[in-house]
């Protein structure tokens, strides 16, 4: 054993996989078939390339991965680099024991492998060396045929799914008219965007007779159902909506909401509506959902976060 290969031992394996966590990687799909002609893929980061011409790849593959047999009688195997949202299909190719290609619709390739679609890029390999790797088996593919799209790589990141940002320069630049409201004022592109996303739950409290402000005022009651008229104001003013007193007193009329002592409570009737309205928000969020990859969803959430703590923001309110 060598000198280096001995000092290996006294290297603890949690930090050494941290240290390597520190590494960004993009995420693959490796797949191929048996000689049966069943399909076979993992989930793998450790792809990455070796040479332009002649062109070649490598991955490995852990010698405990149920995959390793058949890739290592395949000549055959594609690797898919994985897209944004494909961060689901991305889990259920890292697990074990299941059927990882159920429902998956899939093209064949070279020697009947399946071929995944949506990808940010694919590349047909063939088998040209297998080297040891100490508990993994490394793969050197020669390169035949690959595909590209115009689609934001899925990126890991210390064990975490990660998405990798536009760098500012590449982002084409908003013309930024002085004389005119437009989307390089973020309030403004903000506005734009909860105007968009609360369209459903609009049409729905409008269709109840109510207007932006009852909303408003019956949202914060269904998360405080017991507060003075002091704090729903102050509350409301956060989201910036102004309630008047005669809202709440109108609200009251209606059979929504009780005032006693200076303190506002729902009614049955207004608790019951603010539940009809949280379930078509619900649903709105849901479609939300779904044309985000959950890592983009917390990527926003994060950066909404970092704009509302960075609060004060308003010249207001710092001076
Ligand atoms: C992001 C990510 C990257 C991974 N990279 C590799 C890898 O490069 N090599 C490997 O053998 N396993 C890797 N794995 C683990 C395999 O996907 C996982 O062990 C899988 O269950 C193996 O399936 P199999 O036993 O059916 O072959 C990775 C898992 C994840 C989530």
């Amino acid at each position: 054993m060598s000198d280096a290969v001995k000092g290996l031992e006294q290297i603890d394996p949690v930090a050494f996989r941290n240290a390597l966590g520190s590494f960004i990687t993009g995420v693959t799909i490796v797949t191929t078939c048996d000689p049966e002609g069943n399909f076979v893929g993992l989930t793998a980061n450790s792809f990455n390339s070796v040479s332009l011409e002649p062109p070649m790849v490598l991955w490995s593959l852990g010698l405990n991965s149920g995959s390793l047999p058949a890739f290592r009688q395949a000549p055959w195997w594609a690797v898919h680099v994985l897209a944004s949202e494909q961060e689901v299909l991305s889990g259920r190719f890292a697990k074990r024991g299941i059927d990882k290609f159920a429902g998956l619709e899939v093209s064949l390739g070279p020697g009947g492998i399946p071929l995944i679609d949506g990808c940010a890029a694919r590349f047909i390999c063939r088998t040209a060396f297998e080297y040891e790797g100490g508990d993994h088996a490394i793969f050197v593919g020669a390169v035949t045929a690959f595909e590209r799209a115009q689609r934001a790589p899925l990126a890991f990141h210390q064990g975490r799914y990660a998405r990798v940002l536009e760098p500012a320069a590449a982002v084409a630049p908003y013309a930024a008219d002085d004389t005119k409201f437009g989307r390089h004022f973020l309030g403004h592109y903000l506005g734009r965007a909860h105007y968009e996303l609360f369209n459903d739950i609009r049409r729905e409290y409008r269709k109840r007779g109510l207007r932006g402000t009852d909303y408003t005022i019956l949202t914060v009651l269904g998360i405080d159902d017991d507060c003075t008229l002091e704090t729903l104001v102050a509350r409301a003013a956060r989201g910036g909506v102004e309630v008047a007193p005669r809202a709440v007193e109108d609200l009251e009329l209606r059979g929504l909401l009780r005032l006693t002592d200076g303190r506002v409570h729902l009614t049955a009737t207004g608790r019951q509506m603010v539940i009809e309205l949280i379930a078509v928000a619900q649903a709105s969020q849901a479609r939300i959902e779904d044309r985000l990859a959950p890592g983009e969803i917390a990527m926003l959430r994060q950066l909404i976060e970092r704009l509302i703590d960075t609060a004060p923001l308003t010249a207001e309110a710092a001076g």
